[in-house]
């Protein structure tokens, strides 16, 4: 039996930081709504020539180093992103040039804050069938590149960042499942409204205002729902209990979602990767920062069980359950 296991995990961020501090000086809004209904204190906003696959870039140099592996071995890259650079080529095919990676398969995978889980979902199914050994996947967005900076109610949410890992083919089970769903009736609560057919409006001008459209409370209560339902699937899936697992690294969008659903683990916060304080929702780069994070610190060591979900637009929601 061929099982996939994550061989390394990266990183890529903006440098520019930007606090809540600095949000109030542009917007009506306050340091402590922010941090009280979000939990979030700054995000990481792209400047001078970053762009999503920039990040991305960095990001999966540091899941191959960390992996022991060279670029020549990749035989697949799949990225979660809702956010390329240019509608096309991929963000997957601009990725690959920058990486110097051989002719192997590269794709985006568009599935908004689940980007990355649907990637690792595809990626797993690849190694698993034999048609591919090393696979770099990779969540990466500039969401803060469609927000609309007068507009209180999602500007403060969101960030911008890229994770990555290697995964690679294993005789020992890494991934042991991986679920993914959507519902494309919800998709009006969580939106943009620019695209091919829609029209990009003109940039050059300075009216012209991209904007991701939520409403916030109605996504809020799905999410927890959904989560909730999802975590038991996977649970369901592999006939273990909830006290089975080590960690829970859950999408980043929002603190009281992310305890929500730590509640219905019956799991202390300690085991919680927690970045959303620091990063805003990255959208599908969220649980892979996450995992680099808690993985480089040394929290999370090899043989653990770890649980990764996230949601998102769409709505599309994902899950994986993973023996590190
Ligand atoms: N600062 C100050 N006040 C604000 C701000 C702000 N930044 N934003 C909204 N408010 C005000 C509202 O105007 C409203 O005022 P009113 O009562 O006078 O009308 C009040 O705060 C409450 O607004 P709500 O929207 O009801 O606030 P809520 O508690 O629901 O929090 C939030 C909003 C943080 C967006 C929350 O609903 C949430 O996290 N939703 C889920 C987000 C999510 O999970 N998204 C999925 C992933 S994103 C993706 O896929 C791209």
């Amino acid at each position: 039996m061929i099982y996939s296991r994550i061989a390394g995990t990266g990183s890529g961020l903006p440098e520019k930081i930007v606090t809540n501090q600095d949000l109030e000086k542009i917007m009506d809004t306050s340091d402590e709504w922010i941090r009280g209904r979000t939990g979030i204190a700054e995000r990481r906003v792209i400047s001078n020539g970053e762009s999503t696959t920039t990040l991305a870039e960095v990001a999966c140099r540091k899941a191959m180093e960390a992996a022991d592996v060279d670029p020549s071995q990749i035989d697949l890259l799949v990225m979660g992103t809702t956010t390329p650079d240019v509608v096309f080529p991929s963000s997957a095919c601009l990725i690959q040039k920058k990486l110097g990676l051989p002719d192997c398969g590269a794709m985006d995978v568009n599935a908004a804050c689940s980007g990355f889980m649907y990637a690792l979902s595809i990626a797993d199914k690849f190694i698993r069938c034999g048609e591919a050994k090393k696979v770099l996947v990779c969540g990466a967005e500039t969401l803060t590149q469609l927000v609309n900076w007068e507009r209180r109610d999602t500007a403060v949410l969101f960030g911008d960042g890229a994770g990555a890992v290697v995964l690679e083919a294993s005789n020992e089970a890494g991934i042991l499942s991986t679920h993914i769903h959507a519902n494309g009736n919800y998709a009006d609560l969580l939106r943009t409204d620019t695209g091919v057919s829609r029209g990009f409006g003109d940039m050059s001008h300075n009216d012209y205002k991209p904007e991701v459209e939520m409403k916030g409370n109605e996504v809020f209560k799905v999410a927890v729902r959904t989560l909730h339902r999802i975590v038991e699937e996977t649970l369901g899936a592999n006939d273990l209990q909830k006290s089975d697992l080590d960690w829970l690294i859950p999408h980043q969008a929002n603190l009281r979602i992310i305890s929500a659903t730590a509640r219905m683990l019956d799991m202390s916060m300690d085991n919680v990767v927690v970045t959303v304080d620091r990063h805003g929702n990255t959208s599908a780069a969220s649980v892979p920062l996450a995992l680099d994070e808690a993985v480089r610190d040394g929290r999370i060591r090899r043989g653990e069980l770890m649980l990764l979900e996230a949601f998102g637009g769409g709505f599309t929601w994902g899950s994986a359950l993973i023996r590190f």
